[in-house]
């Protein structure tokens, strides 16, 4: 009796095949060519089944099982506008194709070439094989007609059947790794967008933090503040900035007077009028305020710290604190500087009564070309009825609510 022969186990696995997307479409106009290729494709179960039980009768016991090589999941299309319905409806259902043989000569509809730019437009991420004759396209002239990808290859004819499965087994896996790479990118873009935005609402919150405590010792309202950085932002806009800065001077526009934090109470609170060295000290809020956020790397303190610098500065170079002139005041701080004169005297304070619109106007056409920048001022003057609804829109009595309001609208950033 011969000897027992003994075969080590292999042990069963989840084969890399049924991870993967094994779609493949073939397209071609020749029927025996789609014949040809699903016998090479398609799966060779029934073969390994044999191979497994002609091994158990000569090894007189069962035998480990193998894992049976997967096949493909084929379908056909005989011409290109075909080809290019079984695509679209692959991507309709979630079922993509992984790969395309396409012939390149198929009459009387498109060729190869042309099926293959169509179908990238409805699906980008197909592996694509197109099948030709020496006489056919040259690489260069497919490369004209695709353009430069990774994307596809040239298979010549004749084929040869091993060649075949190996390059659809090879692209198929190419297709999926792929896959992985752009789920595992917009997984990682998802987790950044996060981190940004906590990072970013941290960031907002202690702007609103410092605000709030300049508030606290000026007799300004949240309401100046809020309606300063809106008013802010339309005229920065309406001077043609871009959306991101326009963005930053409704936060940064805020904080133009932070500084007063550091100006003692008998002063900013003093129930009558300044002596001239107490006017002095209150100047120097520009100076103190721009020290508290000089440094930063953020734009929008970079720009607060220029506004509370020089929202002072007049056009005719005789404001505070350097006498800058004309445009070598930041233009954020020439923007604040109009905005904040109108709403200081559009509005009552306790020293005095909001002035009537008509003065209004006529009192800040008069700081045109002295104290205003005279473009932004036009600019500004053009947009009167838009600053009337801001502020209609936020009354000095509703200035305590708007701060936490301004500090959401921040986060939606
Ligand atoms: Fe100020
Ligand atoms: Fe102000």
């Amino acid at each position: 009796m011969p000897r027992r022969l003994r075969r080590a186990r292999i042990s069963w696995r989840v084969p890399v095949e049924q991870q993967q997307n094994r779609r493949i479409l073939l397209v071609d106009d020749n029927e025996s060519i789609h014949a040809d290729f699903r016998k090479v494709l398609q799966t060779d179960s029934a073969l390994t089944a044999a191979v497994e039980s002609a091994a158990a009768s000569i090894f007189d016991e069962p035998v480990a099982r193998r894992a049976p090589v997967a096949g493909f999941e084929i379908d056909s299309a005989y011409q290109g506008e075909e080809a290019l319905a079984r695509v679209l409806k692959s991507v309709e259902r979630a079922r993509p194709y992984a790969l395309v043989f396409v012939d390149v000569r198929m009459p009387p509809g498109w060729n190869g070439v042309e099926t293959v730019r169509r179908i990238w437009q409805v699906d980008s991420h197909l592996q694509v094989v197109i099948c030709t004759a020496y006489s056919d396209y040259s690489w260069p002239e497919m490369i004209d007609e695709l353009g430069e990808s990774d994307s596809f290859v040239i298979l010549k004819k004749p084929f040869d059947n091993i060649e075949v499965r190996q390059l659809a087994s090879a692209l198929v896996v190419k297709w999926s790794l792929a896959q992985q790479a752009r789920r595992t990118m917009c997984d990682l873009q998802a987790v950044v967008r996060k981190q940004t935005r906590a990072v970013q609402s941290a960031h907002e919150e202690t702007i609103y933090r410092l605000v709030r405590a300049s508030l606290c010792r000026d007799a300004e309202t949240g309401a100046h503040i809020r309606r300063t950085g809106l008013c802010s932002e339309l005229l920065a806009a309406s001077a043609g900035w871009p959306a991101e800065r326009v963005d930053q001077i409704r936060l940064a526009a805020p904080m133009h007077d932070v500084g007063k934090i550091g100006i003692p109470d008998a002063i900013l609170r003093k129930p009558a009028a300044l002596t001239s060295d107490e006017y002095s000290t209150l100047r120097d809020h520009t100076i103190l305020g721009a020290r508290m956020l000089a440094g930063s790397t953020s734009p929008i303190l970079r720009m607060a710290q220029e506004i509370a610098q020089c929202h002072h500065e007049r056009w005719d170079g005789t404001g505070y604190p350097s006498g800058l002139a004309g445009e070598q005041i930041p233009e954020a701080a020439r923007i604040v500087a109009i905005v904040d004169v109108y709403d200081a005297i559009t509005h009552d304070r306790v020293y005095r009564k909001g002035l009537p619109e008509s003065e209004v106007q006529k009192l800040m056409l008069a700081g045109r070309g002295t104290q205003f920048d005279p473009r932004l001022l036009d600019v500004f003057m053009s947009l009167l009825p838009e600053m009337q609804a801001i502020a209609q829109s936020i009354p000095d009595e509703n200035g305590e609510e708007v701060l936490p309001e301004w500090c959401s609208t921040l986060s939606s950033l």
